[in-house]
Parts: C-alpha cells; structure tokens; sequence
C-alpha cells in the first residue's frame, strides 16, 4: 500500500545554525507525537550532514531539494546524487517548478536526475504542475501527462515503484492560493490513472501523490482527506516547527 508523507521543502531559507535549530524542534515534536504518516524535511545542501546528526531517523526522514545530473567531474559547484547519500540523505526533490523556471531544468536533465537519485538509492520526489495560464486554458492535464511521460516513462515498472509525485500547481506556490481539495483530487485521480495506463493498477495503487502549493495547517485535513493525495510537500509552513507540525497532525 502506498505511504502518507508530509515533506517539508525548505528552499533557501535559514542558515545552518538555524537549520539544525528548526530540525531539532521538528524532531522534538515527533518523539511525542503519534502521526499517521511518514514525515521528511528536505533541507538546503549545506545543512544534509549536520541535521542528519541530530534527528533520529526512525521519526524524520531527511532528504535534499535537488542534485546534479552527472555523476562526478568537473562541474563546479554541482552537488551529485552519492554526495547527497553520504550525508545519511534517503530523499531528493527533484523537478521543482522553481528549477525548472529558474534554472532551466528540462524533461531530458530530469530524466539524468531521476536515474542518479535512484542509482544512489535516494527516493526522488518529483514534483509536476502547471502554471497559472495553462490552468486557465484547460491545458493543465496535457502539461502535467507530458512532464510525467517525459521525465519517468523510461522507468522499468519496479524503478517507477520508488518515486514519490508532489503535484505542486505553480499558481498556488507561495501565493497563498491553494488548489480547492476537489481540484487536488481531480488532478490526482487524473495522474493515477496515468500511471496505471502505463505501468498498470497496482503501482498506480502503490504510488504516493502529494499535494503542494500553499498547504497549511487549516487546509491540510481537507485536502489529506481526499482519496488521491497522500500527502504534502510544504514551503512556507515548514519553516516554523509549530506550523509543520500542525499539517503532518491533520492526518
Ligand atoms: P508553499 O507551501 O510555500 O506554497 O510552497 C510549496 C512548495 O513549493 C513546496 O515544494
């Protein structure tokens, strides 16, 4: 069966010594706690080694927000996938909008990213999603078909089985304007049903879609209550232990 997963992505914010503050608190807070879904903090490069040393594993898994798409060499400034993995790292997010916007990252370098996370036993979780016109236009089920089909259709069945999805609709990234849960579902259902026309109903079954984009603690339950969303990926909300944990709690 699939998991529930509430991942926290905490792009460029906080320094290193704030980091491990924000890791020790969120850790802190899970030892008490009984939650009903696994829970991940995606952490900037610099932070992987030092949080990893101070959160138990069993409670908080520990993932980056990104790796190259080359195993080694001469990439200045490049953080590799087994870089990623000698941190104690077990997730990377890969395929964020804000990548693929900003630093040009197409279906093709995706691709590269996937087979090196996978190659270093890192879980990918590749994040999907529209922008704002192409919701507008009616084109969003096409855009997010063919950035799944693009990056991960490649994946032999067993492969595609460790992926975790994050549908992240870019219009409601950091805007405060979420996807309504029944527009989450309806993407959701959708993206199931694209894994299964490929891969069949028991790995679209097995698969973990998250929902991102403004999720916080007074709209998670509603959105974590539809059959189709296993979860979050947060920005904004992960940046405060109290906020995190108010969302992982609304299953
Ligand atoms: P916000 O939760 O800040 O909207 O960010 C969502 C996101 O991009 C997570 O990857």
């Amino acid at each position: 069966m699939r998991k529930n997963i509430v991942a926290g992505n905490w792009k460029m914010n906080t320094t290193l010594q704030e980091g491990i503050k924000l890791a020790e608190d969120v850790n802190e807070a899970l030892k008490t706690a009984t939650p009903k879904c696994d829970i991940v903090i995606c952490v900037p490069f610099t932070h992987l080694a030092s949080v990893n040393n101070v959160i138990d594993k069993n409670i908080l898994g520990l993932g980056a927000e990104n790796c190259a798409d080359h195993v080694k060499g001469a990439y200045t400034g490049e953080v590799s996938a087994a870089m990623v993995a000698s941190t104690g790292a077990t997730h990377v997010i890969l395929g964020h909008s804000e990548r693929r916007q900003y630093y040009g990252e197409t279906a093709e370098i995706l691709k590269e990213k996937v087979n090196l996370a996978l190659a270093n036993n890192l879980t990918p979780i590749f994040c999907i999603g529209e922008v704002l016109e192409q919701r507008e236009d009616g084109s969003y089920f096409d855009v997010v078909k063919a950035q799944i089909e693009g990056s991960l259709f490649e994946l032999s069945a067993e492969d595609f089985g460790k992926i975790v999805l994050a549908y992240e609709p870019v219009w409601a990234i950091g805007t405060g304007k979420t996807a309504t849960d029944d527009q989450a579902e309806e993407m959701h259902a959708f993206i199931r049903g694209v894994i299964a026309d490929k891969y069949g109903k028991e790995v679209a079954d097995n698969t973990s879609i998250l929902y991102g984009g403004s999720c916080k603690p007074s709209n998670a339950a509603a959105l974590f209550a539809k059959p189709n969303v296993d979860g979050g990926l947060i920005g904004g909300a992960a940046l405060e232990a109290e906020s995190f944990m108010g969302i992982v709690t609304a299953f």
